[in-house]
């Protein structure tokens, strides 16, 4: 494929360093921008990351730029397709996402009204904690439309929910299909029917492989999967695979894909939910979220599914204040 456009990708500490490095090893743009608020951090890396160009061999540029709260430096994102916002501060052991709000939430709309200045027709994929509230905050602050305005979650929840499968039936990741919808978090709702694996070559329902309690040690794992790597690090929150998540995103709109993938938008009135952002599966391209996949669940994972939306919606009040 032939490489242009630009990527952002702001705060550039573990989570925004990661996406940015993936997402110019897919060497499709023209140039790939990570900005952070730390003086020379960005430069610093982006040095770096140009260096290794050589020796992995993709051509995108990689641009560091040092901003600051008011907006300045932020002419480097002009023009970009999509901005990965991964500014905020991460989790430490024992906290929970929501702990982050206070913090985050000021962090996240000053660089969501930059963004909205700077990069005016930009896709914006939110992934700074607690994120469901995160994305609510970014689409007010900007002012974009709903569907320009999304978070990433599902796609990391799925991913490490198929590898919990994986490891469990020693099976490789392929052989394996999750989903997850809902929140990032408490309220996360696993779909029974969507999980499948391919033993022998042949493909059966997860819930016909491992018994019921299971599956549910599984799932409770994964809701807690983000809280197991805080408590083994100590220090700083998971990475690796959040930023594979963003930037898998961030490629499908960038080049109009249409991918259907797990993630936080806005609902209007699917699943008979509206007026609230809520982990559901897209289709991504250029205009960012190009229509919500319905899929037929049951009636217990419907109650879970609105039940997710009730939590994030009872904060809905307070995040438009802060
Ligand atoms: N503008 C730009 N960058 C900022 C701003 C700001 N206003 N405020 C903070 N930052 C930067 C910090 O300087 C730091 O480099 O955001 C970066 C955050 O990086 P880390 O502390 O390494 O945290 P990280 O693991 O990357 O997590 C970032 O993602 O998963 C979530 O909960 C996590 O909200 C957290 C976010």
């Amino acid at each position: 494929m032939a490489r242009s456009g630009k990527a952002t990708v702001i705060g550039a500490g573990f989570y925004g360093s990661t996406t940015a490095q993936r997402l110019a090893e897919y060497d499709i743009f023209d140039e790939v921008v990570m900005t952070d608020i730390r003086d020379g951090w960005s430069e610093g890396l982006a040095l770096d990351m140009n260096s290794s160009r050589p020796i992995e061999g993709f051509e995108t540029l990689v641009v560091g730029k040092t901003t600051t709260p008011d907006g300045q430096g932020y002419e480097v994102i002009a023009d970009s397709s999509v901005v990965v916002v991964t500014a905020g501060v991460p989790r430490k052991p024992g906290m929970s996402r929501m702990d982050l709000l206070g913090v985050n939430a000021g962090i996240v709309r000053g660089v969501a009204e930059n963004i909205a200045e700077y990069a005016p027709d930009a896709v914006v994929i939110v992934v700074s904690n607690p994120l469901d509230e995160m994305t609510t905050l970014a689409q007010i602050a900007t002012g974009f439309p709903h569907e320009r305005v999304m978070g990433q979650a599902g796609v990391l929840d799925t991913a490490r929910f198929t590898w919990f499968v994986a490891e469990k039936l020693g099976l490789p990741v392929s052989a394996v299909k999750t989903l997850t919808l809902g929140s990032h978090g408490d309220t996360m709702v696993p779909v029974a029917s969507a999980c499948t694996v391919v033993i022998d070559g042949q493909e059966k329902l997860l819930a016909d492989v491992l018994p019921q309690d299971e599956i549910d040690a599984l799932v409770t794992r994964v809701r807690g999967g983000g809280a197991e790597v805080v408590a083994l690090l100590k220090t700083g929150s998971a990475y690796y695979a959040p930023s594979a998540a963003a930037a898998r995103m961030a490629r499908a709109v960038a080049t109009d894909s249409g991918a259907t993938i797990p993630v936080c938008a806005w609902l209007t009135g699917q699943y008979g939910i509206a007026d609230v952002y809520l982990g559901v599966e897209a289709k991504l391209g250029k205009t960012g979220v190009q229509q919500i996949v319905e899929r037929s669940l049951s009636d217990t994972e419907l109650a879970q599914l609105r039940e997710a939306a009730d939590a994030v919606k009872s904060k809905a009040a307070d995040i438009a204040s802060m």
